[in-house]
């Protein structure tokens, strides 16, 4: 039986990208997104697909965690792992920053990733142990975004380091992979070269590769924190900045 991994955020992009690698690595998935259509065309991307499933829902509702729960008991899987990739801006995340929106971002940044592990690691712990990474963001560290999201992204870090260490002696390995800026179809980054071409130039050309970063660059990095038969990346923040 393969080992099951959800990727949460992951009809496309660097979720997406996640997947496939994890998939062609000999994971089965379990795809997540809310639109039932852009799912099943991140479906038909995915290699022997009889292993991998869809959880088509909005995780940042109230009844995220239930529904979860449901449906891995209708389908009877035990996750051995969890990607926490779901994450990005919320609308009106400028300065000055008003309280609201800082909920709104920690929700979908934060909240929603911590209500998942404090459902699944107990039961990862009876199954021996299991494995959680986290998509961090630069931001975190250069405050170089929008201020909820990065705010967010650094009480992520922070998240992580402290679980970690917390559930350490019960074998969940708990990290987080921080890119710098992604560019992919659909991206924040991708529009603004098309509506923001300057912007998008000035930036780009702040980058040591003198590009963004592709999904598919960061995918295979997590998929080996999974395939890597160690503890040592436990409570590790770790960045794939291109040089940033
Ligand atoms: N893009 C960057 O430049 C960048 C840089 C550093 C870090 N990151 C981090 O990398 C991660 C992925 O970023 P990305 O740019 O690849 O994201 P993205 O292209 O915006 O993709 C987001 C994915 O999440 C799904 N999604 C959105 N809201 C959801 C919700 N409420 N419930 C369930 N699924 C939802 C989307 O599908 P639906 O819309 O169909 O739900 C989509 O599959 C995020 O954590 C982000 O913060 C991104």
């Amino acid at each position: 039986m393969s080992k099951v991994i959800l990727v949460t955020g992951s009809s496309k992009g660097l979720g997406l990208a996640i997947a496939k690698e994890l998939a062609k690595n000999g994971f089965s998935v379990i795809l997540n997104g809310r639109d039932g259509a852009s799912l099943q065309n991140a479906f038909t991307q995915l290699p022997s697909q009889e292993k991998h499933s869809l959880f088509c829902h909005d995780l940042t509702k109230e009844d995220a965690i239930e529904a979860l729960d449901a449906f891995l008991k209708a389908h009877a899987i035990s996750l051995y792992g969890v990607v926490h990739n779901l994450g990005g801006k919320v609308k009106d995340d400028v300065q000055p920053l008003h309280v609201k929106t800082l909920q709104a971002s920690m929700r979908l940044n934060v909240e929603v990733g911590i209500e998942i592990n404090n459902r699944m690691i107990p039961r990862m712990i009876a199954q021996g142990g299991g494995k959680i990474v986290h998509i961090g963001s630069s931001a975190a560290f250069n405050g170089n975004a929008s201020p909820a999201y990065a705010i967010s992204k650094g009480a992520l870090h922070t998240y992580v380091k402290n679980s970690a260490r917390y559930y350490a002696k019960e074998n969940i390995m708990m990290c987080a992979v921080v890119p710098s800026i992604l560019e992919h179809e659909g991206s924040e980054w991708s529009a603004k070269r098309m509506n923001e071409p300057q912007k998008y130039e000035t930036r780009k050309a702040q980058m040591p590769l003198g590009r963004f970063a592709m999904p598919e660059e960061i995918a295979p990095y997590v998929s080996a924190l999974f395939s890597i038969e160690s503890m040592q990346a436990t409570g590790s923040i770790i960045a794939l900045e291109g040089g940033v």
